[in-house]
């Protein structure tokens, strides 16, 4: 199954339209190279060494999860990332000479990964996460690149953008890079360790974890000085994973390298938009690597988990029991009276990484669509989690997620019927 990520790389029209202004301006400084469509196939011929390599690194980049259609052959493009000013396809990559890639020279490749230039001088859009990937060395753009020209050529032809007036003019990207084009990397967490780096390399560049889990501003770009604070994608929120977020949630690096390599930890197990990331990338990443994540994303010196705190109940203790009659009905079968799951099979509700959010967004859609078994490494012996939408009334629903934030998550009943009706 393969998420749609929708509108998370939303560029506002306001912004679009100043930008263009300044793009006027810039244009004048910049030789466009316009009309280059032809030359020659490329033929590249790289040691196995360095395309086993250039495979290891797309996989931590993501570039498939774009790059594939669902049920599309991997890399030939077509999925549609809609937003609310348009649709942009991703293209196909494959090194197939008019459809793909089969003409762009390790040099061009790089443009398009380096300055989100595409091989006819045009600019691609930032849903093309190359403000993240601006970071990435060349020898590792160059492996990728070998690793994708030895692909089997697609013929699968690219959809053209479907984007309004003024969004469909691509020099107003020349604007806002730069604006919002950086080359420094964002300070996440305190660290100086050679594991340390390799993470913060692993997280901001390659698995671009900031395209999703870092705020945007108003022109869409990643609002930096925020880093990995959280972002509220669509319907579910990409929480924050800073230092201080993950340890007010309980995690620790053993948590983080189980979430990221296979999909659960004892804190919780990976869902929505999160679940492609950990099927496609993360899982792929060796020890070392997860290891490094880890210690970047909590620093040399991580917080300590925090432990549950004690909600004061007694102001919502009716709506709290109406909503543990509930999860006795519908959800104490699978997560236990005690909230404690079952090891492998069933993750614990108490303690839960999204009973501890704030936002209660994830914990209502998790309950209202279920949680499909879709070829997770751990759904081997994991049940799929129903959804209950026609089971539980707005009002319903609203307890049951008091009942669990209060109990189990050390938040407030502040839920209300409205926000569940929202998000259905
Ligand atoms: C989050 C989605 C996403 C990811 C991840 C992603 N891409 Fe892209 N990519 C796109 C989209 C969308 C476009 C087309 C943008 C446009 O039309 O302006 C694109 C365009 C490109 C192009 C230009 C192709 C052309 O025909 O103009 C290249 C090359 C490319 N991507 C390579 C990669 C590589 C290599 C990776 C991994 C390192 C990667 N992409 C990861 C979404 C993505
Ligand atoms: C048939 C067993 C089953 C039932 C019944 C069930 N769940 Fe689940 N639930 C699961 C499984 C399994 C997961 C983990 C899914 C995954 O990631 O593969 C899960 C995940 C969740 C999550 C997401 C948290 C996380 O870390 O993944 C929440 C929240 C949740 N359940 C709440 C509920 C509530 C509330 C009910 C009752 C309305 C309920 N569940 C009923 C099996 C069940
Ligand atoms: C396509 C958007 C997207 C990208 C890219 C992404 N995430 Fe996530 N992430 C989410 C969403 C949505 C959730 C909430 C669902 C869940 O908890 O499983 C999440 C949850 C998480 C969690 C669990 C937080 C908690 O308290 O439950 C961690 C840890 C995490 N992401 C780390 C990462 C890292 C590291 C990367 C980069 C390698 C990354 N994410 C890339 C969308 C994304």
């Amino acid at each position: 199954m393969m998420v749609r990520r929708v509108g998370r790389r939303v560029v506002s029209i306001a912004a679009i339209v100043l930008i263009a202004g300044i793009a006027a301006a810039a244009v004048a400084t910049r030789n466009l190279r316009s009309g280059k469509t032809g030359g020659p196939l490329q033929a590249v011929s790289a040691p196995a060494g360095v395309v086993a390599r250039g495979k290891y690194l797309a996989e931590a980049a993501d570039c498939a999860a774009c790059h594939t259609a669902p049920g599309g052959a991997p890399y030939a493009g077509g999925l549609a990332m809609p937003s609310g000013f348009g649709t942009i396809f991703a293209t196909n990559i494959t090194p197939d000479p008019d459809d793909g890639i089969g003409r762009w020279s390790a040099e061009e490749f790089w443009r398009a990964l380096h300055d989100g230039i595409r091989r006819d001088g045009q600019q691609l859009y930032p849903a093309m996460p190359y403000t993240s990937y601006r970071g990435m060395t060349r020898a590792d753009a160059d492996a990728i690149y070998a690793y994708v020209m030895q692909l089997l050529p697609m013929k699968v032809a690219n959809r053209r953008t479907e984007l309004n007036f003024p969004f469909n003019i691509r020099l107003g990207m020349l604007g806002w890079n730069v604006l919002f084009l950086h080359d420094s990397l964002p300070a996440v967490s305190a660290g100086s360790s050679p594991a340390w780096q390799r993470g913060r390399y692993l997280v901001n560049v390659l698995g671009h974890c900031g395209e999703c889990h870092t705020p945007r501003g108003i022109a869409g770009e990643m609002e930096l000085s925020r880093a990995l604070t959280g972002f509220a994608l669509s319907r579910v929120a990409a929480p924050d994973i800073t230092p201080a977020g993950l340890a007010s949630r309980g995690w620790t690096a053993a948590g983080l390298r189980a979430y990221l390599g296979r999909g659960l930890a004892r804190q919780g197990s990976a869902f929505g938009d999160m679940h492609p990331v950990i099927m496609l990338s993360t899982r792929n990443l060796t020890a070392e690597d997860l290891d490094a994540v880890a210690i970047y994303l909590l620093g040399d010196n991580p917080p300590p988990p925090a432990p549950l705190s004690a909600t004061d109940a007694t102001e919502s203790a009716a709506a709290i029991e109406a909503g543990r009659t509930s999860y006795v009905a519908l959800c104490a079968g699978c997560h236990g009276l005690d909230g404690n799951g079952v090891p492998n099979t069933v993750v614990a509700m108490r303690n839960n990484s999204t009973l501890r959010l704030a936002d209660p967004r994830n914990l209502i859609v998790a309950m209202l669509d279920g949680i499909g078994a879709a070829n997770f490494p751990h759904h081997a012996s994991m049940q799929a989690m129903p959804g209950f939408s026609d089971k539980l009334s707005d009002a319903q629903a609203a307890a049951l997620a008091n009942y669990l934030r209060v109990t189990w998550g050390g938040q407030k009943a502040d839920v209300t019927p409205a926000a569940v009706r929202a998000l259905r």
